[in-house]
């Protein structure tokens, strides 16, 4: 008998720890590495935040929260989904968890059984299969590249099905490639699922405030669809609030109390002050996470002219997000050094180790032929990247 489960066996390592432990080996030997790795603003949390908080613990609000949130958390959470999409949800549909990391392997374990298939469209965040892995599901995975904005088609969605499609996940604006699913889309997506009443849709909309001009939209705001969609969202990029950790859904009722369930008996509710920060974040001004998204798209147009005299890279201007995700297939075959770059992941630690520029190979979220550059960093940070990465790739021959 082996000391560890065979559920957590069979779920994989994180793709990227191989990067980043190289990335701090470099650095420790006091090497200039710019991170393009990371999926975290670089912005901190706006004051406004930061004093409810505060002011929670001068109240004692420091006891056991609620398992699903408080009360006042979860109906700014509805206010909110109304103000941002228009969809009426009642709080008691609300679940705040610790991070919508947290609130999507809820739903996941909730729903999931052994066997159960769930429809993940690549490229796709990295947690999403390793969830439906933990909980015996079947990924199928459906790949969309840039000749189709990295987003899959109705076609593509129909052949995917079988009667043992439990859930689709979707995720826009996407991590990694910025791509965000219009409306007609969206419809488009639901014509099919109108023929397959059991399948239901895991949407990820965390970057939903990350939008430079595209309006974000939600399957949720298609009528008949709603009751079929679990939204799940959080504070963390939208409000520069990654450490505060929360997350939450908003679901059909049965599946809301499901989670409930589920956290109840495993974490219980989240951190008290941070849940009064939340409140805060999402009751007032918007004002900051505005300027935080001007100061991304400033960055995301810079970096687009800054790489567009690259050779060989092919790059869509994503509408999302904080993600460029170029496809650089073109260098695959070259060598520098004796090293010829085979895939994503080759290319990835070349960049690392020759151009000091920590990146992520397309390979860990599921597609080939691409890297991730992330551009929540400095102006300056990102000037020194792409210049280090031109001269890297230039030497590749
Ligand atoms: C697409 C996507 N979903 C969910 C998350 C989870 O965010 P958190 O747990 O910080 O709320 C992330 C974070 O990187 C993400 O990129």
């Amino acid at each position: 008998m082996s000391l560890l489960s065979s559920r957590l066996m069979a779920m994989g390592e994180s793709a990227t720890i191989a990067m980043s432990q190289k990335s701090r080996e470099l650095q420790a030997q006091g090497l200039d590495i710019v991170n393009l790795s990371l999926g975290e603003p670089d912005f901190n949390t706006p004051e406004h935040i930061k004093n409810a908080a505060i002011k929670a613990i001068n109240d004692n609000m420091t006891h056991y929260p609620p398992v699903p949130g408080y009360p006042e958390l979860r109906k700014a959470v509805c206010e909110r989904l109304k103000k941002a999409l228009n969809v009426d949800y009642d709080f008691s549909q609300v679940v705040v968890s610790a991070g919508g990391k947290h609130s999507l392997a809820n739903v996941v374990l909730s729903i999931i059984d052994r066997g159960d298939e769930v429809i993940v469209p690549a490229p796709y965040w990295v947690s999403y299969v390793e969830m439906v892995t933990l909980a015996e599901g079947k990924n199928v995975i459906v790949s969309a590249g840039i000749d189709q904005d990295f987003k899959i088609t109705p076609a593509q969605l129909e052949a995917a099905i079988t009667p043992k499609t439990k859930m689709l996940i979707l995720n826009s604006p996407s991590n990694p490639t910025g791509s965000m699913y219009t409306a007609e889309e969206l419809e488009g997506l639901a014509a099919v699922l109108r023929r397959h009443p059991q399948v239901y849709v895991l949407s990820d909309e965390i970057y939903d405030m990350i939008t430079y001009g595209q309006e974000h939209v939600s399957m949720a705001q298609i009528p008949d669809m709603k009751d079929r969609v679990i939204l799940c969202n959080g504070l963390s990029k939208g409000y520069a609030m990654t450490g505060w950790r929360v997350g939450y859904i908003a679901a059909p009722l049965e599946i809301a109390k499901a989670c409930i369930k589920l956290q109840g008996q495993f974490t219980s509710g989240v951190n008290t002050i941070a849940e009064f920060a939340s409140i805060a974040a999402l009751r007032e001004s918007d004002e900051p996470s505005r300027k935080m998204t001007e100061q991304f798209k400033a960055r995301r147009d810079m970096m687009i002219e800054l790489l567009a005299d690259v050779p060989g890279l092919k790059l869509r201007v994503p509408p999302g997000a904080f993600y460029l995700f170029p496809d650089v297939s073109s260098y695959f075959g070259k060598s520098f050094g004796g090293k010829t770059i085979s895939n994503s992941m080759d290319l990835s630690m070349y960049l690392l180790t020759e151009g000091h520029v920590a990146t992520v190979s397309g390979s860990a979220f599921g597609i080939e032929g691409y890297i991730r550059l992330s551009y929540a960093a400095s102006e300056d940070k990102l000037r020194q990247a792409v210049g280090n990465i031109k001269r890297a790739l230039a030497q590749l021959k």
